[in-house]
């Protein structure tokens, strides 16, 4: 692990704000031999240190430091990553002069890493996760603009006290409410039941709304993992995924369910056993927008398991296993786990 600076200091430097950029890989750290290719490449190579130097433009925004704290594809991404990662945020942010700090991510999990930083960091200075489509490589990579926009966002006093924050493509999400929606366009991030925070034009950041849930109680970093993993409600499913979970220890299930949070009958029975076993079953909806209703009361025999609220499978499972990491009580508490998908 190391911290440089990416630029000279000099007298007018030293008046600018500090920021960290502490990078994981992903495509914006990508290349490919092609620049024509923004498909085949090899996420994770670049690292960050060439990144912030490919945009000189930073030294007029900011001194920026950088450490690498990882280089891995997202798609490939650990619970020991999350720890470090929030071990270094904590760091940072309590340094006295630092006013902000840059997280650079692959696409495919970065919704569930701002999730995992939402849910456990109190964040006394902006936390900004940025990441690519395209590799660094790339004919128009949209990298360097969105490494360039994260920093402007960090050092913006508007973003301070509105929790982890996604910016890409000039949009600036919640981080409990961004998703990833396309497999390769540049606008392929979306907050699907609340739109963007906010957005910008080079250094003008025009914030709409405050987020929702930035207030809530953090969580803490577990140090083991409950196990909880993720089923889907289809036509004609098996019992035989949920069964061999419960076989193997499963703590929680999350349901990607149908519509407003309907399970199939087959399934349903199968969730109503492992419930009776001791696990928490929760419903999200496989749609990708919507709130799944609450149950007026839990009945998991006719399929009125917990709610995720808005929650997507993958959020909802970060927010499942984080709460039973704290309480484990709460896996047979359907009351005050309720009450915890719907505060946070
Ligand atoms: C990754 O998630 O690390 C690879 C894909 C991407 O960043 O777009």
């Amino acid at each position: 692990m190391s911290a440089s600076s990416s630029s000279e200091s000099s007298q007018s430097s030293q008046a600018l704000p500090r920021v960290v950029v502490l990078a994981t890989g992903g495509t914006i750290a990508g290349s490919s031999g092609s620049a024509a290719s923004s498909a085949q490449y090899q996420a994770a190579t670049v690292p960050v240190s060439h990144l912030v130097q490919a945009v000189p433009v930073l030294a007029d925004v900011a001194r920026v430091e950088t450490e690498q704290v990882a280089q891995v594809d997202s798609k490939d991404m650990m619970f020991s990553l999350w720890q470090q990662l929030a071990a270094r945020v904590t760091h940072w942010s309590l340094q006295p002069d630092v006013a902000g700090i840059v997280i650079t991510h692959g696409t495919d999990t970065l919704e569930e890493t701002a999730m995992f930083l939402h849910l456990t960091q109190a964040c006394p200075v902006p936390v900004v996760l940025t990441a690519a489509m395209r590799p660094s490589t790339s004919l128009s990579a949209d990298g360097p603009l969105n490494l360039l926009d994260a920093v402007r966002v960090a050092v913006s006093p508007e973003a301070r006290g509105r929790g982890v924050l996604v910016v890409l493509n000039q949009q600036i999400h919640a981080a409990r409410d961004v998703t990833k929606s396309h497999t390769s366009a540049v606008d392929a991030f979306v907050s699907p039941m609340t739109g963007p925070l906010g957005f910008m034009q080079d250094a003008y950041i025009r914030f709409a709304r405050a987020p929702a849930m930035s207030g809530a109680a953090r969580l803490p970093v577990p140090t083991t993992w409950p196990m909880v993993e993720i089923v889907a409600s289809y036509a004609q499913p098996g019992r035989a995924m949920v069964d061999a979970l419960v076989a193997a220890r499963v703590k929680g299930v999350v349901v990607a369910a149908t519509g407003n949070g309907s399970v199939h009958e087959t399934l349903s029975g199968a969730l109503a056993d492992a419930a009776d076993a001791g696990v928490a079953v929760v419903r999200s909806s496989r749609t990708g927008a919507g709130h799944v209703a609450i149950p007026a009361r839990m009945s998991p025999r006719a399929g009125a398991f917990l709610s995720a609220a808005d929650l997507n499978p993958y959020k909802a499972r970060v927010l499942l296993m984080l709460a039973l990491a704290a309480d484990p009580a709460l896996g047979t508490d359907a009351a005050r786990l309720q009450a915890l998908f719907a505060a946070h």
